[in-house]
């Protein structure tokens, strides 16, 4: 049987050559500072808003993706062990994209390692799926600019599309229908903001995520009474964030960050049934934050925090140790550790 069929998509090129072709290619999980949550087109993988993220180092995914003619079913292992269900699932959903963009019909064998627990706090998917893009699109053939890569990256996780870049990232909703003007951008490299710090904090007993969030950011788009407006809201918040970041300006970036993470936290509490991420101890590090920029009198730190109950306080190296020594100290507190912004996913070998 012949390995492509006719092709799909433009400003593709499909492979030349037959045998096994394998790619291997390293992305980062990101923390968003302004929320992606709401898919307007699920086809396309519209998101409803713009955000804003920051690319993390020390945290990577590494994704090995071989295409041959001799496997009889796509093969996922993740973190060595195979993959079945939802998780294996996703990854052929994905791999049938690539197959249908380079027009190559073989099977793949999918390897992924993260050098991160999923307990560590940190979602696997933005990186997991960065990285899957670059490993499957390069194994196919696809020579993709970042800009398509992150378009391409979307389709698995929509957080994914910022992890291709590095720094301080954002993915723009756009206004077309067909999604031409939906892709992640990077607006400043890692190195932009040498003071900035994110401490992740960890709580014990979080509960594991039984729900994908692009399923249950739906329920609040069907549901919540605040949705409407919070859509109103971004942008605004999106545009000071921006600008803060622009000019290193954390008494302008504290302040906001903490809004659009109350803002997140407010439409999933007001979901029905409603969506309660945060665990007592998450509750009780925010508090410890806004009790510590009081006492400060002046905004030292900002939390913020995705779909689950762990806590991510971005603040300045000068206030590192003395936050991180406080936070520590919240009963239920189980690890904090710092990180900084990192670099964009890149190509592994050859
Ligand atoms: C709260 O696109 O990462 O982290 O596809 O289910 O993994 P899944 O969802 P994803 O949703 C991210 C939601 C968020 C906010 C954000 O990262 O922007």
């Amino acid at each position: 049987m012949d390995k492509y069929c006719a092709r799909s998509g433009s400003g593709v090129h499909a492979p030349e050559g037959r045998g096994s072709r394998s790619a291997s290619f390293e992305a980062r999980p990101n923390i968003a500072l302004v929320k992606y949550w709401g898919v307007r087109d699920r086809d396309r993988a519209l998101p409803y808003n713009s955000s804003l993220s920051v690319t993390l180092d020390r945290l990577r995914t590494r994704t090995t993706v071989r295409f041959a003619s001799t496997l009889a079913a796509d093969r996922v292992v993740i973190n060595g062990a195979e993959a079945t269900g939802g998780p294996r699932e996703g990854v052929v959903l994905f791999l049938d994209r690539v197959r249908a963009m380079s027009g190559l019909l073989d099977r793949a064998e999918v390897e992924s390692d993260n050098n991160f627990p999923t307990a560590s706090g940190m979602a696997s998917s933005a990186s997991g799926f960065a990285a899957l893009a670059g490993a499957a699109s390069r194994a196919a053939g696809l020579k993709l600019s970042p800009r398509a890569l992150s378009q391409l990256a979307r389709y698995g996780s929509g957080s994914a599309s910022r992890s291709v870049f590095g720094g301080f990232v954002e993915w723009r909703a756009g206004e077309r229908a067909d999604g031409s003007d939906c892709y992640a951008r990077p607006l400043f490299g890692p190195e932009h903001w040498p003071e900035l710090v994110d401490l992740v904090v960890l709580v014990r007993g979080a509960p594991r995520k039984e729900v994908r969030s692009k399923e249950a950011m739906q329920w609040t788009v069907a549901t919540s009474p605040e949705y409407g407006r919070r859509l109103t809201e971004v942008p605004r918040r999106l545009a000071g964030i921006r600008t803060a970041i622009a000019r290193r300006d954390p008494d302008r970036l504290f302040p906001l960050v903490m809004e659009e993470c109350d803002s997140f936290r407010s439409v999933c509490e007001t979901t029905r049934p409603s969506l309660d991420y945060l665990t007592v101890t998450s509750r009780a590090v925010l508090t410890e934050v806004r009790d510590f920029n009081r006492e400060r009198g002046r905004p030292r730190a900002a939390y913020t925090h995705d779909a689950g109950a762990h806590v991510h306080v971005f603040t300045l190296r000068r206030e590192a140790s003395r936050l991180r020594a406080r936070l520590a100290r919240v009963p239920g507190v189980e690890s904090t550790s710092f990180l900084r912004p990192g670099p964009a996913a890149r190509p592994l070998g050859r």
